[in-house]
């Protein structure tokens, strides 16, 4: 749990680690590689660990560096993921096409939903038939034989992240072009390309809805940075606004922020960005606003609970919109407790801004567990925040990273030890 202690304006200057959603991604794809991978700045978090045990079970060797990870997939020898690692972690569904792209064949557990919502893979599995798969789905099992894989043309219904970065790892290193149209923009999958095109490959159009993939006979090792985290950025900057005051984020991309930055300019936050980072300044006073989550560009989905928790101190009404999963309000009920006035109608929440004071909530999902720690900033009083292992699959040690701002954020056992 932590225990947070509400009113503190916040102040001073952190630094971003890697991006958890380009690190995953990109540990996938290191399995495809024929000598060793070096990702520095790789993030401390729950999901980063699960996906390395996940790789070690399929035969990598990993080893934790300073402040990187190692990877050698040379020994790699099983295509089938295990069961119960596939279930704790929804994104080894990455590894469906690293799996195809080496091994040719590969058999992973069809991935529950998850707290937002059912995360389906029709998209993924499409593609990959299109590029000449054939999958099997039985047993909650899915098979997938890549014996006649070669290059062919992929139109995803929705620019889906997760569909984008497989189909890109499988057509990585067959034969022939892939083009993947529709393809997901989002800064996570240019840095894929990135890391694949610096193993040897050669892929061209991430970032646009248009990705061309040359498949090229094979891939070798690398040292790589991924990109900052934008979303722990986002969480950091939205914390700032909530609570007041002035801080600096290092290492945070403006570029990748874009729709973010310009709803805190309309609370009335004052952003600064250069090549450094992105400062904010915030009187602690915001002005209402609204928002609709789009894929990149737009709104982020992965900050839209954030973003309601600055809302509930808003001197208006404003109103979310959360067009990409189908229950990710939950943290809304959880604000409530600390005396916000939200309604929920479907994908749409009207939230009247006023004052928040401490409870005691509960942590659901990653980032609506973030959420809540933004609200617990800005309220009056202690606020208890359960189940922060959710927070700690994105975070990395958060209360430390708040405290060193100025937030009063303990992390304590539930026995309510210090
Ligand atoms: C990635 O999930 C991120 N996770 C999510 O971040 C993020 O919220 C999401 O992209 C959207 O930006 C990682 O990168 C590890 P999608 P992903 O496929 O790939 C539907 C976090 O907090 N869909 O773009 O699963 C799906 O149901 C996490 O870090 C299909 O219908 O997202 C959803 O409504 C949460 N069929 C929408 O597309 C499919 O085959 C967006 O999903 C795939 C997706």
């Amino acid at each position: 749990m932590f225990r947070v202690v509400g009113g503190n304006r916040l102040g001073g200057e952190v630094r971003v680690d890697g991006a958890k959603n380009a690190v995953l991604p990109i540990l996938a794809a290191s399995l495809m590689a024929s000598g060793p991978v070096v990702i520095e700045d790789c993030p401390r978090l729950m999901d980063v660990t699960n996906m390395l045990s996940i790789l070690k079970t399929l035969g990598c060797r990993v080893e934790n560096l300073e402040n990187a990870v190692r990877l050698d997939a040379e020994g790699a020898y099983r295509w089938e993921m295990p069961e119960h690692l596939s279930k704790s972690l929804r994104s080894s569904i990455f590894m469906m096409g690293p799996l195809l792209g080496r091994f040719r064949r590969a058999k992973v557990t069809y991935p529950g939903g998850c707290e937002i919502g059912l995360r389906p893979i029709d998209l993924h599995l499409k593609g990959l038939k299109a590029l000449g798969v054939s999958v099997r789905e039985s047993h909650g099992m899915i098979l997938l034989d890549g014996a006649r894989m070669r290059g062919g043309a992929v139109y995803l219904d929705f620019p889906s992240v997760g569909a984008t970065e497989n189909i890109m790892m499988a057509a990585a290193a067959i034969r022939g072009r892939t083009t993947i149209h529709n393809a997901a923009r989002d800064p996570e999958i240019r840095d894929l390309q990135n890391f694949i095109n610096a193993m040897g490959g050669r892929i061209a159009g991430a970032g646009t809805d248009k990705i061309v993939i040359d498949g090229v006979a094979g891939l070798h090792g690398v040292r790589y940075t991924p990109i900052p985290d934008r979303i722990v950025a986002g969480t950091l900057l939205a914390a700032v606004a909530a609570a007041g005051g002035e801080a600096r984020i290092l290492r945070a991309r403006p570029e990748d922020l874009g729709a973010p930055l310009d709803k805190l300019r309309q609370t009335g936050c004052e952003i600064v960005e250069d090549e450094h980072g992105i400062s904010i300044a915030s009187s602690g006073k915001i002005i209402p606003f609204e928002i609709s989550t789009q894929p990149f560009p737009g709104f982020p989905t992965d900050l839209q609970a954030q973003f309601m928790a600055l809302a509930c101190l808003a001197e208006g009404t404003s109103v979310i919109v959360e067009n990409l999963f189908e229950s990710r309000f939950a943290h809304a009920a959880q604000l409530t407790r600390m005396g916000a006035d939200i309604r929920v109608n479907n994908r749409m929440a009207v939230v009247r801004g006023g004052k928040l004071t401490g409870a005691r909530v509960h942590a659901s999902d990653l980032r609506g567990g973030a959420a809540l720690v933004v609200a617990a900033l800005a309220a009056e009083g202690e606020t208890i925040v359960e189940n922060v292992a959710l927070i700690d699959r994105g975070y990395e040690r958060l209360e430390r990273v708040l405290t060193a701002l100025g937030g009063d954020v303990r992390r304590i056992d539930q026995e309510g030890g210090g």
